[in-house]
């Protein structure tokens, strides 16, 4: 593939010079699908993706969205179907014109004060990744693979392809924990995602500190879950996003996670489902798929002991490079979603399947269980429930 980008293309939108790169530049490489990869984030702009979808084009998108939302299945499959799938051809037109993507080093900080994090990444809606801020946590030190098979090899879980179990659209199996450890053929329906392990087991809650989220949200918060994260080598998830912040700490083991903005919304084009959680159009369960080839974005590279803030409907895929575990702590921060993308949030209060309000409810119980402050425990992701 040219990635030469010194002649652009006639009549395509011009890429900002801050992002100009070519493999003749000391360091520059080719990725997957021939996008490019920059070896520093020195000509990376503050805020990826913005304007390489015009306006008219994304507004559009949105009407299409809320639309589809809105009316029942059927309809909107024989009329919003065929427009939407016009429309999204358009956009990848538009992003093909502009050559291939870049994909840039995220920020690696060590030693970020809270208010620093704040300021700078959090309420810009920013990725970062906290270079070994949980190392000397109980669980960096404790956890493993081997420790979770020997204490809660017999717990039965729920594991479904790509969707949190709280959906009730999409494959769903119900196995114990000790096969979801011995998953040697990279099976991802056997890796276990968003399980509130510390919820049904609140003694692990010790090895995590709580008071470190809650100085680094910074703001109140209606609800939050801690989701627990354990796979195999090899297994992966598509490209998805929801409203939630999320602080994801990688325990054990290492990931690759590639993140794309939110900016991208109109080409990802989330199919309708009434969820509070969405996947992109193109997600095969791949951790990147060929059309993202026309987006920037990051990938990143997540060792233990690292914490990544992932803001809300910032878009994401991850492939576990190593057996792992991790623990995301995603709170709901709604001034902070609405600014990232006022159509999905807004698109967030009609869903149903699961609802926001259900959400809120699972949270606040999960929060109280893992805490040891009550909480009934019925909507816990059980097999039992
Ligand atoms: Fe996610």
């Amino acid at each position: 593939m040219n990635l030469d980008t010194t002649s652009p293309e006639k009549n395509a939108p011009a890429r900002p010079a801050s992002t100009a790169g070519t493999p003749t530049q000391p360091g520059w490489t080719e990725g997957p699908a021939g996008v490019r990869m920059a070896p520093d984030s020195s000509q990376r702009p503050l805020h990826l993706g913005v304007g390489h979808i015009p306006m008219s084009q994304r507004v559009w998108h949105n009407a299409l969205m809320t639309m589809d939302h809105l009316l029942t299945r059927k309809l909107a499959d024989k009329w919003i179907g065929p427009m939407r799938k016009k429309h999204l051809a358009r956009v990848m037109a538009h992003l093909e014109k502009r050559g291939p993507g870049t994909l840039y080093p995220i920020d690696r900080r060590r030693d970020l004060t809270p208010e620093q994090f704040h300021r700078e990444y959090l309420l810009r809606g920013i990725p970062v990744v906290l270079e070994g801020a949980a190392k000397e946590w109980g669980c960096c030190k404790k956890w493993s693979l081997k420790y979770f098979a020997e204490h809660y090899g017999e717990d039965k879980v729920t594991v479904a392809q790509g969707y949190p179990q709280h959906q009730a659209g999409g494959p769903k199996n119900y196995i114990l924990m000790k096969d979801v450890l011995d998953n040697k053929n990279s099976d991802n329906m056997k890796y276990l995602r968003f399980h509130p392990m510390l919820a049904l087991h609140p003694e692990l809650t010790a090895d995590f500190p709580y008071e470190w989220f809650k100085r680094h949200k910074k703001r109140w918060h209606l609800y939050s879950h801690m989701q627990f994260f354990i796979g195999t080598k090899g297994t992966t998830t598509g490209t998805h996003d929801s409203q939630m912040c999320n602080l994801f700490v990688m325990v054990h083991g290492e990931k690759t996670w590639y993140l794309h903005p939110t900016n991208y919304t109109a080409f990802m084009d989330p199919p309708t489902t009434r969820s509070v959680f969405r996947l992109g159009r193109h997600n095969t369960g791949k951790v990147f798929e060929d059309p993202y080839r026309v987006l920037d974005g990051y990938k990143v590279h997540l060792k233990q002991g690292d914490i990544l803030w992932n803001p809300p409907f910032y878009w994401h895929s991850v492939e576990n490079l190593t057996d792992t575990i991790g623990v995301g702590f995603r709170w709901n921060d709604k001034r902070l979603a609405m600014q990232q993308h006022f159509t999905m949030f807004m698109l967030d209060w009609l869903a149903i399947d699961p609802s926001w309000f259900y959400m809120c409810k699972v949270g606040r119980d999960e929060t109280r269980r893992m805490l040891g402050k009550g909480g009934s425990g019925k909507n816990l992701s059980t097999p039992s429930t």
